[in-house]
């Protein structure tokens, strides 16, 4: 036998949060998994992404017991403010609906979770290339890749788990015939820049003003992560740092509405805007999680969070269907969740297009408030007197009235009382 060759329950491509949430979670129910991951473990470490984290996300962390420090050096953030043309309003989401979210850069939960996975002793092969995946109509799907050292190396496994992120390869090994995808994209990107300076609130400020949109969020006492609008041509070096926070400051209304705290810039980036849907997210012996199967827009930070409520939803139904295969036996993991019961079809996949089902519905839902409120904070290039104006009145009934900030503060700490598995 080829020495490079593993075999276990559970192949995964991507090693980000979303494939090893799914690793350990799988491990905990007494399943075999293995991860390749193209990026180095710096790279995914160093690469900056949102930060924040709904209660369910914080739950799964603790409940994993991987030693986050989710609790001890996260912050919780019980509300935010938005602001239009220098107005601020404060939308008070534990008076709303009883909830708070967590400041924790996903860089944090990345470190977490790969340093856990290989604590334990968990299969990960970081930097591999040529990675692809075979037989995924057959029993016997493969994962195959070079490694890090330049030797072949090959993971047989009874199902994939594709979280191999918004430039999936994954995605596309579901056939065109059977796979719809869904885009829309936007006239405007982000520029995002983290800097030495304390926060300039105690709680984030999603700002609008005539000259666009910009994000004041935060990540410890001494840097600060800060977004603003730009085309999304814009090379990050044509700005220099004085224009940068002049233009963070006229958008937020002046400093006498709040002065921001500027410091030396450290990194500057743009980020592209685009909404991607994958339907289903699953064929054969093939399920996508996270970004390989849908993309938002960062309005709203849920992508991390839709990545782990992918993740919710999976772990039951890959134990069903593994408990399917081999009719029950051999897995240590518990029936917690609805079985197929006594007559039901020999359709193994059926729990994995279950999953799809469950997760897309969510995926449509956080889909549509990253979109909403894109559009609701940002000025588009071509917007014309009556959207502005427009665009206003949406805003004041929004936080002007308890029901309009109740949706706000729903949708954004991730929808109470939706279990979604
Ligand atoms: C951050 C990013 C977001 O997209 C957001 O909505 C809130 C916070 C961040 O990077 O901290």
């Amino acid at each position: 036998m080829d020495q490079q060759t593993s075999r276990v329950d559970v192949g995964i491509v991507g090693g980000g949060p979303a494939g090893l949430m799914t690793a350990l979670l799988l491990k905990r129910r007494g399943i075999s998994a293995a991860v390749v991951e193209r990026r180095s473990q710096e790279a995914i470490r160093t690469t900056q992404r949102a930060g924040i984290l709904e209660a369910p996300t914080v739950d799964m962390l603790v409940d994993a017991e991987i030693g986050s420090r989710v609790l001890t050096e996260g912050h919780e953030h019980e509300g935010t403010v938005l602001s239009f043309d220098g107005v601020q309003h404060r939308i008070d989401f534990q008076e709303l609906v009883g909830r708070s979210v967590w400041l924790y850069p996903q860089n944090e939960v990345f470190r977490d979770l790969a340093t856990a996975w290989q604590a334990e002793g968990g299969e990960i092969h970081w930097e591999a290339d040529d990675v692809a995946v075979e037989g995924l109509e057959s029993e016997a799907p493969v994962i195959t890749f070079t490694d890090a050292a330049g030797e072949p190396g090959r993971i047989e496994a009874q199902l994939i788990v594709g979280a191999d992120g918004s430039r999936s390869m994954c995605r596309r090994l579901i056939p065109d015939e059977v796979r719809t995808d869904y885009f829309t994209s936007y006239p405007f990107a982000w520029f995002g820049i983290l800097c030495e300076a304390p926060p300039t609130a105690p709680e984030l400020i999603y700002a609008n003003s005539e000259v666009g949109f910009a994000l004041i969020s935060q990540r410890n006492e001494d840097i600060t992560r800060m977004y603003f609008q730009c085309d999304p041509d814009t090379d990050p070096e044509s700005w220099s740092e004085e224009a940068i926070f002049d233009h963070i400051q006229q958008v937020l209304g002046g400093e006498e509405v709040v002065q921001l705290k500027r410091g030396r810039i450290i990194e500057k980036t743009v980020l592209p805007f685009r909404s991607y849907v994958c339907d289903p997210l699953t064929h054969g012996r093939l399920v996508l999680a996270g970004d390989a199967g849908h993309t938002v827009p960062p309005t709203g930070a849920k992508g991390l969070n839709l990545a782990f409520s992918d993740v919710r939803a999976l772990v039951p139904r890959i134990v069903e269907f593994l408990e399917g295969l081999t009719g029950g036996e051999g897995l240590t993991a518990g029936a917690d969740d609805v079985g197929s019961g006594p007559g039901a079809p020999a359709d193994l996949t059926a729990p994995l297009r279950r999953y799809s089902a469950t997760s897309l519905d969510r995926v449509w839902k956080a889909q549509n408030f990253s979109w909403w409120a894109t559009n609701l904070l940002h000025r588009a290039p071509d917007e014309d007197e009556f959207a502005h104006h427009r665009r206003r009145g949406e805003f004041r009934a929004i936080t002007g009235s308890v029901h309009g900030q109740a949706y706000f503060a729903d949708s954004y700490t991730g929808w109470a009382g939706d279990r979604h598995d």
